[in-house]
């Protein structure tokens, strides 16, 4: 069986950390998972998987990272149609903008989003935080 790849970007740990968590969690459901900083893969790399997560903090102005994130999740919207993705990530001072149109750019090719939503912490992920991270790790691993 496969690792389910949670492929993320993070500046200063805390989308990372949320990467560790849902990793924790789909090991907990049963199933392999490993969490990629997404400098260590390519697009063609998610090809053949059906059920993978992205994350990413907000930047810029209410947009994802784009000198590694952007490029990536670019190049992803023209093979997605039918995968479950699972989006995730950490913000500051915003509404979650950015996660509201990431989802949509994400359904919009064709993605399955989980839960319909993305999966946000407010900075540093708290104890809930982590517990909610482990929690939608734990329904990837029943995809
Ligand atoms: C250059 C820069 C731009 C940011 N832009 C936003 C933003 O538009 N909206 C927001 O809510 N937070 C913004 N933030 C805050 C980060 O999203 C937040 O600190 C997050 O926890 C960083 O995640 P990381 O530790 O995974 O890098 C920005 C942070 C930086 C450094």
């Amino acid at each position: 069986m496969s690792k389910i790849k949670v492929v993320f970007w993070s500046q200063s740990g805390n989308t990372e950390a949320m990467a560790k968590a849902i990793v924790e969690g789909v090991v907990a459901g049963g199933k392999d998972a490993e969490a990629i900083f997404v400098s260590d893969i390519t697009p063609g790399d998610l090809k053949d998987d059906n059920v993978f997560a992205l994350g990413c903090p907000a930047m810029g102005a209410e947009v994802l990272e784009e000198m590694e994130m952007e490029p990536f999740v670019e190049a992803l919207e023209s093979m997605v149609n039918g995968k479950t993705i699972l989006l995730f990530g950490s913000y500051g001072w915003g509404d979650g903008e950015w996660m509201r149109d990431w989802v949509d750019r994400m359904s919009a090719a064709g993605a399955k989003v989980m839960n319909g939503e993305g999966l946000m912490c407010h900075e540093v992920p708290d104890d809930a935080g982590i517990e909610e991270c482990i929690n939608w790790g734990k329904q990837m691993a029943t995809l």
